[in-house]
């Protein structure tokens, strides 16, 4: 654990460190362990509904650690997520939700672990490899913006020239098709200025599916959508999933519309699965901690304050920074 992660732990708290491992709740405990995953014989902890077998997982990853710096983002984790299903993945800003996506899809290597991606190491992987396993992969990151020179039909056309070498005719049915797909068709010849918030995401997510990936990766998708727009998406998260029977991973920390379309949970917070299972299972869980988060409580055993030092002592010394 990283410098000051006792604070987001108090002693007081069903969450102190014990051996920088939170402690205090047996069923989260074992949520935790190496044990309790997704897929692979697994024993799920709060969770109501069987999981996939070990065959059915795109992503398999054991052991994960990963820190910035000094700070410790994640501690021996394990994680999976079943092919063809909607994979939640959520937790308190900071935690490292993003930081997980960037190691699955390959932008970040782990300090220690591994992570499997429809059977390939992504940890261990050259150049190349990479470079085909992330085209596989279409990711709506949470700056994830449109070329702004460019109109939308380019925006979605633009994987398809640069990593294809379709003619312009094919081109232009696959676009339209991925529009389609987003309800967007008819606004093909808007430019990005043109678009509001929620189309915007809708023109990405077109982007994102344009060369047909195994999976997508959606990093904080609802984020400043209104409620239309949000259920828009929420909708069309799951229905492109169906559809196109692919494999998704949500990161959010919009609880109810997140939960409202995955089949599966992962809470994460403190650089360990505080919580795994079904949103049913999830919504049903009593401890401390995973309430908190669920219900957006600000006080709990999670702290609002990033780790530092005291205010008094801090106002106290000289320096500018
Ligand atoms: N490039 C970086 N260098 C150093 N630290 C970083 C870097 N990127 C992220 N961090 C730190 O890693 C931690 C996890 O960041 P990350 O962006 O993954 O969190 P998150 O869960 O996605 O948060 P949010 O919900 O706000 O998007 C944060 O404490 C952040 O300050
Ligand atoms: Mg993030």
């Amino acid at each position: 654990m990283g410098r000051g992660d006792s604070e987001y732990f108090p002693a007081d708290s069903p969450w102190h460190l014990r051996d920088g491992v939170p402690i205090g709740d047996a069923t989260l405990d074992a949520a935790s362990s190496s044990a309790a995953s997704g897929c692979a014989g697994a024993v799920p902890v709060a969770t109501v509904a069987p999981l996939p077998t070990a065959r059915d997982c795109l992503v398999r990853i054991r052991g994960l650690s990963f820190s910035h710096g000094s700070r410790k983002i994640f501690d021996r984790v394990d994680l999976d997520l079943p092919r063809g299903a909607v994979t939640a993945v959520m937790g308190p800003s900071g935690t490292g939700k993003t930081t997980l996506l960037r190691l699955i899809s390959g932008q970040l290597r782990p300090d220690a672990g591994t992570i499997e991606v429809d059977g390939e190491p992504v940890q261990s992987l050259g150049r190349a490899a990479l470079y085909n396993l992330r085209r596989r992969m279409g990711m709506l990151f949470q700056s994830g913006a449109l070329l702004t020179d460019l109109n939308v039909f380019d925006n979605v056309a633009y994987p398809l020239r640069e990593h294809t070498d379709l003619n312009p005719a094919l081109v232009r049915k696959l676009v339209l098709l991925k529009l389609e797909a987003v309800g967007l068709r008819g606004a093909r010849d808007l430019m990005p200025s043109e678009l509001s918030g929620g189309m915007a995401r809708r023109v990405a997510l077109a982007r994102a599916i344009a060369l047909d990936p195994m999976m997508i990766l959606y990093d904080e998708p609802f984020t400043g959508q209104d409620p239309i727009s949000m259920g828009v998406l929420v909708t069309l998260i799951r229905q492109l999933n169906d559809a196109s029977h692919l494999t998704s991973i949500v990161v959010s920390h919009d609880v109810r519309e997140t939960a409202s379309i995955a089949d599966f949970i992962y809470v994460i917070a403190g650089g360990r699965v505080m919580a795994q299972g079904t949103p049913v299972a999830i919504t049903a869980e009593r401890s401390a901690w995973v309430r908190q988060f669920m219900d957006g409580l600000p006080n709990g055993p999670v702290h609002f304050h990033y780790p530092a030092p005291a205010l008094a002592a801090d106002l106290l010394t000289r320096g500018l920074g």
